[in-house]
């Protein structure tokens, strides 16, 4: 349970969304396009449904999506969800897709106005909220005044939430180039997110099972490796990526990709480093991997300094719903691995210290 925890403080959630009203506004007026949102079509007093994933639309085993409630666009319902749980401070994102499935000028107004939304409602909160911006990266100059315009005037915000697409062609794209630098030089982290799942083909009947499972840190882990073996962070040294799902499955097979790099002379000679190099200059991980092993992999790859508490919050909500006051097993399960580590200062530095040095974030009283 979670009452009772002994953290000497309220953790920090840095893996945590709302989809904000105005986002939400969107979402309602798409369908049958995915994602859309609707009324529940057996009865319209019911939640809404939301159909988000790709395919999802002509799955049987989940014909009309998941119901979504204020936990997904209520700032009210993520404090009460925060209280729940011990949680102080939030980092809150936009969910997937983002803006992906927008048009250019479309995604690029909307995303202008989701950020001040987004710094408005961190600014109202007492401390207890803060931002991941959305960027439209299918205009990546427009990306970039974006990012400098947060910088320069939206305190609250602390980085940028990206999918794996980037401006249609991937995270390795030299269309990219100019965001990259733009990120490092205003010190903004990317917090990187899938969506799009990988070697979907291959989860025939398992509903979202194999697909969240699975499907989600592989596309991260592809995501990453590519970008590393691009060189981006050669050439943009002071680049800082947060890697989701405590980095899919890169901390794993990290030795594979280093060993693999080496063996690929001509692949080798273009970076500067080998891939674990980066894994350990350029990147944080968030600790949403459910288990103690697989912590603890991580911070022996990284070190203990590199992971930040997340809960994925409003997704993997109990069977009595989101709204009711059950304590969520999803985030019992992720505090309970993290429990699992030895050494108190570690565990501290995971549960908030590590954010309160990474993103700046001031630890309330
Ligand atoms: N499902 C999603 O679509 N997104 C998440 O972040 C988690 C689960
Ligand atoms: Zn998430």
């Amino acid at each position: 349970s979670i009452e009772g925890r002994n953290y000497d403080h309220g953790s920090i959630d840095v893996h945590t969304h709302c989809y904000l009203p105005r986002y939400m506004e969107v979402l309602r007026n798409r369908h049958p396009n995915v994602p859309y949102v609707i009324p529940d079509p057996r009865d319209s007093t019911l939640d809404e449904r939301y159909v988000i994933l790709p395919g999802e639309d002509n799955d049987p085993t989940s014909a009309i999506g998941r119901p979504i409630g204020e936990e997904y666009f209520c700032v009210k319902e993520k404090l009460r969800y925060m209280d729940r749980h011990g949680i102080a401070i939030s980092v809150m994102s936009l969910a997937n897709p983002w803006l992906d499935f927008l048009p250019k000028d479309d995604a690029v107004a909307m995303s202008t106005l989701l950020n001040d939304d987004l710094q408005e409602i961190s600014e109202d909160s007492k401390g207890r909220l803060y931002g991941f911006a959305t960027l439209a990266t299918q205009d990546p100059i427009a990306a970039c005044k974006e990012v400098e315009r947060l910088a320069t005037s939206q305190r609250m915000i602390k980085g940028v939430i990206l999918g794996t697409s980037g401006a249609g062609k991937g995270l390795d794209d030299p269309a990219l180039e100019p965001l990259y630098e733009t990120l490092a030089k205003h010190n903004f982290p990317v917090f990187l997110h899938p969506h799009y799942g990988l070697g979907n083909e291959h989860y025939n009947n398992t509903g979202h099972s194999l697909f969240l499972a699975l499907g989600f840190p592989f596309e991260t882990t592809m995501a990453i490796s590519r970008l590393i073996l691009s060189g981006a962070f050669d050439r943009h040294t002071n680049l800082k990526f947060l890697l989701a799902h405590a980095g899919g499955t890169l901390p794993f097979l990290a030795g594979r990709l280093d060993s693999c790099v080496s063996g690929d002379h001509e692949m080798c000679d273009k970076l500067m480093h080998p891939p674990t190099y980066y894994m350990k200059k350029n990147f944080y991980y968030d600790s949403v991997i459910y288990t103690t092993p697989a912590l603890q992999s991580v911070i022996d790859l990284v070190g203990s300094d590199k992971l930040m508490y997340g809960t994925d919050n409003p997704f993997f909500p109990p069977k009595e719903g989101a709204r009711s006051d059950a304590e969520w097993p999803s985030t019992a399960k992720n505090y309970d691995a993290i429990d699992g580590l030895e050494d108190e200062s570690v565990r501290n530095a995971i549960v908030y210290g590590n954010a309160s040095n990474i993103l700046g974030i001031d630890l309330l009283e």
